[in-house]
């Protein structure tokens, strides 16, 4: 994409699946007899969800949630609003949290807190992204994909404004910020 707000590719598209399988692969073999429920995190872990759903290979099954933390568009403050809730009972169920990024941990730290409280019989995190010596609470976080620099990014389900999130990478975002 010719686009002047975009700047150097942060993690190519054939890393990411090729990381996306290895991620695949420990699920599997950490899951088997016990088939996870994946829980994605809307919008931004949507396509790291769908690709690596299709890399486990174990009968998952999926429920999304939408969440928005108050704050900028750079800067959590923490609190995080649920904009749609699970529609799975998570009673005894082993659920994996599939997540994008993890910037200051603080929206992780709340859904962890949210779930835990519903009694699943296990809750670990996915997150395709850290941000290096960024968060404030530990984000205890079973499966990385990459730890990358703290610059904001997009592409791979992330976005600036709802844009960029079908571009097959991820790459820095050196324009504006909005809100
Ligand atoms: P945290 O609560 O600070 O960890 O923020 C996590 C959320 O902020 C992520 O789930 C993303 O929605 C958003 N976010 C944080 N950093 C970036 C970024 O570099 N690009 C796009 N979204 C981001």
């Amino acid at each position: 994409m010719n686009d002047p707000h975009l700047g150097a590719l942060v993690v190519g598209a054939e890393d990411l699946q090729q990381r996306v399988g290895e991620l695949g692969k420990e699920i599997t073999s950490d899951y088997t007899n016990r088939p996870p429920l994946l829980v994605g995190v809307l919008k931004g872990a949507f396509m790291f969800m769908s690709d690596l759903s299709r890399a486990i290979d174990l009968p998952v099954e999926f429920d999304f949630m939408a969440v928005s933390s108050y704050g900028s568009a750079t800067r959590t403050s923490g609190v995080v609003r649920i904009l749609k809730d699970l529609d799975i009972d998570l009673t005894g169920r082993h659920v994996l949290i599939v997540e994008d990024i993890v910037d200051s941990g603080l929206t992780l730290a709340y859904l962890r807190k949210n779930l835990a409280a519903r009694g699943p019989a296990s809750l670990e995190v996915c997150a395709l992204l850290v941000k290096e010596g960024l968060q404030k609470v530990d984000p205890d976080l079973r499966y990385v994909g990459f730890r990358i620099a703290p610059d904001f990014v997009v592409g791979y389900g992330l976005d600036v404004g709802e844009r960029y999130r079908n571009l097959p990478a991820i790459y820095q975002y050196t324009g504006p910020l909005f809100g």
